[in-house]
């Protein structure tokens, strides 16, 4: 069957990478849907990218923009160019796009979102909803103008729906569909697990925890960033951490000359990024995640792990009210509290919310297939 229905995907930071790949594979069992995956190039770096695509077995994209790093500015205005001509020449050619699909809450996200939205090209954004009401955070700008001007809202969690409901969104657009970063997770934990990695860190399963930071509010300032690294060392002399240091976070650490605390800290691992199967080889084995990741504290809750969420909000309530994870700010002292808690087994139990059981994708091309007819 010829498809008559052609959907842009849009990808173009890591976290972006995990949530495409189950959905590609969900809309390709439809013969009548053509997807066509664009890459807009945010990320390049070999493990922030390539390596994504060859561990979860994406495709290669259709279209590469190669956009490449700027400002907040000029990385959305050249993929906001780029996507504008990719349309424009979708339509010249008889082929237009029947919507843009957009995940989460990168520039790409919302840079894509306002190119389609102004072309009349419907948008449709996969983990709508979610707020942190804390607008000196890059991407709740994104989610706040993403969301505005999106067609069909699908959302991870409940509190997704409650946000947009309140913000007046009309609830036939609005659907709570499950966590597509969890479909990917439970369809590679029992590979990530086989992986060596904890053999080549020569760590041992549940006596280890796993650190990332990458968040400008905590990377940016040279004492908040200081404070951290501290406390993470101070952490290491009762754990040994692993820390795969974000390319922004290495250059801010060389930048505010702060490499000499974790040299100070044998119990601290410094490595580069970590592709997908290593990272979740890693995680689902440890005693504690610290992070201030969106995506561990979903994966965090998901696998059971205590998160321990070096942020003053989080914009995944869920991973908090019924997850494993506890909102730390930068604080030394409640860090410090809770890790002792985790290390006598005195942490709390969380559960996996509902709708994070695989098959979110699955539920996406359903509603995609019926509402685009
Ligand atoms: C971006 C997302 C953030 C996401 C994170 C995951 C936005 C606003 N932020 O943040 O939501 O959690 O990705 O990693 O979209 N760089 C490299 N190699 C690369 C890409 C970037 O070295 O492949 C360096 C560049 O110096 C760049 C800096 O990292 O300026 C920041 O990259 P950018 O994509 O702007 O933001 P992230 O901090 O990665």
């Amino acid at each position: 069957m010829t498809p008559t229905k052609r959907f842009a995907l849009i990808a173009g930071a890591r976290p972006n990478f995990m949530k495409i790949a189950p959905i590609i594979r969900a809309l390709e069992r439809y013969p009548d849907l053509e997807v066509c995956l664009i890459h807009t190039g945010q990320h390049y770096d070999k493990n922030l990218s390539d390596v994504f695509f060859q561990e979860l077995g994406i495709r290669r994209p259709d279209v590469a923009l190669g956009v490449g790093s700027g400002s907040h500015a000029k990385q959305t205005a050249d993929v906001m160019v780029a996507v504008e001509n990719l349309i424009v020449e979708a339509n010249e050619k008889g082929q237009p796009f029947t919507a843009v699909i957009v995940v989460g809450d990168v520039n790409s996200t919302m840079a894509a979102a306002i190119a389609a939205s102004k072309l009349h090209v419907p948008v449709v954004h996969v983990e709508a909803g979610l707020r942190s009401r804390d607008r000196t955070m890059p991407e709740e700008i994104n989610r706040l103008v993403t969301d505005s001007i999106s067609d069909l809202l699908l959302c991870s969690e409940p509190a997704g729906v409650e946000n947009l409901i309140a913000e007046g969104h009309s609830a036939e657009n609005v659907h709570l569909v499950g966590n597509v970063m969890i479909d990917t997770l439970m369809n590679e934990v029992t590979r990530a697990k086989e992986q060596k990695t904890l053999e080549q860190f020569g760590l041992l399963a549940g006596q280890y925890g796993v650190v990332t930071l990458h968040r400008p509010g905590n990377v940016d300032e040279p004492e908040t960033l200081k404070g951290i690294l501290q406390v993470l060392a101070k952490i290491s002399e009762k754990l040994p951490l692993v820390f795969p240091v974000h390319p922004r976070t290495r250059s801010r650490i060389d930048q505010f000359a702060l490499r000499g605390i974790l040299d100070a800290a044998p119990g601290c691992r410094v490595v580069d990024p970590l592709g997908y199967l290593d990272c979740l080889c890693l995680t689902s084995q440890a005693k504690v995640v610290v992070t201030d990741s969106g995506g561990l504290q979903e994966e965090s809750t998901a696998l059971g792990v205590p998160c321990l969420t070096l942020r003053p909000n989080t914009e995944r309530p869920i991973t908090c009210s019924e997850g494993t994870g506890t909102l730390i700010g930068n604080s030394a002292d409640l860090l410090d509290l809770k890790l002792r808690e985790v290390l006598s087994d005195r942490y709390k139990i969380g559960k996996c919310p509902e709708l994070w059981d695989g098959k979110a994708a699955v539920r996406i091309a359903e509603l995609l297939s019926a509402k685009f007819r």
